[in-house]
């Protein structure tokens, strides 16, 4: 299984910088590289972005998507309009739009399906607060999280990023072995759930990666790849991390 290295660029870039960031990030990329990788561009870009990526190795992602195809929903773009544009992966429940946009995790789990019904794989975020961590609820609240988001069954090809929430943006990784036992319990959590099918889903590990870094996570057996926010806004950068999990 070829890991998987996400950029996940958030809201930053302009369309220029967009364009500049890919020409650069193509030059460095073989036309067969070791892992996949796969870019999130924020909305505005994201059409540009499939038009420069079109024929390379390196897959289109969006940040969000709407779980229904069309109708009065202002300001959302749906799964439908990302399958449109050539998108492949769409991230679903990661921890900002959760927190700061209130997302639930049956919404989640709505756009989890959409994801499916349009042909696009979905990355589904979880991970704990460090409250939750420090009361030794980790695992409680991850589990519930993938319960409600996959409650229904795996109707296509999913990816689990693992992200704790205290490690974003912040600077501060999990702990190696921290990330590697929560991976292999979201492991033993899916094949209970859905038998061999489970051995298919792809686990990433997200928060705070950086190329110093990256090794430490994508050696580790049960991580296939890793969801990069900060660390990825650069393709030099970006392109150390994917070399990480080679
Ligand atoms: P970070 O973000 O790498 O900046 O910590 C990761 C993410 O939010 O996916």
């Amino acid at each position: 299984m070829k890991s998987l290295v996400a950029a996940n660029w958030k809201m930053h870039k302009t369309l220029k910088e967009t364009e500049d960031y890919l020409r650069r990030l193509l030059e460095l990329v073989p036309p067969d590289p070791p892992v996949e990788l796969a870019v999130f561009p924020p909305f505005t870009a994201l059409a540009r972005a499939g038009e420069l990526l079109l024929g390379s190795p390196i897959a289109l992602g969006a940040q969000n998507g709407h779980p229904e195809r069309e109708g009065a929903f202002t300001g959302e773009v749906s799964m439908y309009q990302l399958a449109d544009l050539g998108v492949r992966y769409v991230i679903c429940g990661h921890s900002e739009r959760r927190k700061i946009f209130g997302e639930t995790d049956e919404f989640v789990a709505k756009k989890v399906r959409a994801a499916w019904n349009y042909g696009l794989t979905p990355i589904l975020c979880v991970g704990e607060t460090l409250v939750e961590r420090r009361a030794g609820r980790a695992w409680e609240v991850v589990e519930k999280q993938l319960s409600l988001a996959l409650g229904d069954g795996l109707f296509g090809p999913l990816v689990i990023a693992y992200e704790p929430v205290w490690a974003i943006g912040t600077g501060v990784p999990a702990h190696p072995q921290d990330a590697q036992e929560m991976a292999q319990r979201i492991r033993a959590w899916l094949c209970g759930r859905f038998g061999k099918l489970g051995e298919g889903v792809r686990i990433q590990y997200g928060g705070s990666v950086k190329p110093e870094n990256a090794h430490e996570f994508l050696k580790l057996p049960e991580i296939q790849g890793a969801l990069v926010g900060g660390a990825s806004l650069d393709p030099q950068s970006f392109w150390a991390i994917a070399l990480a999990a080679a």
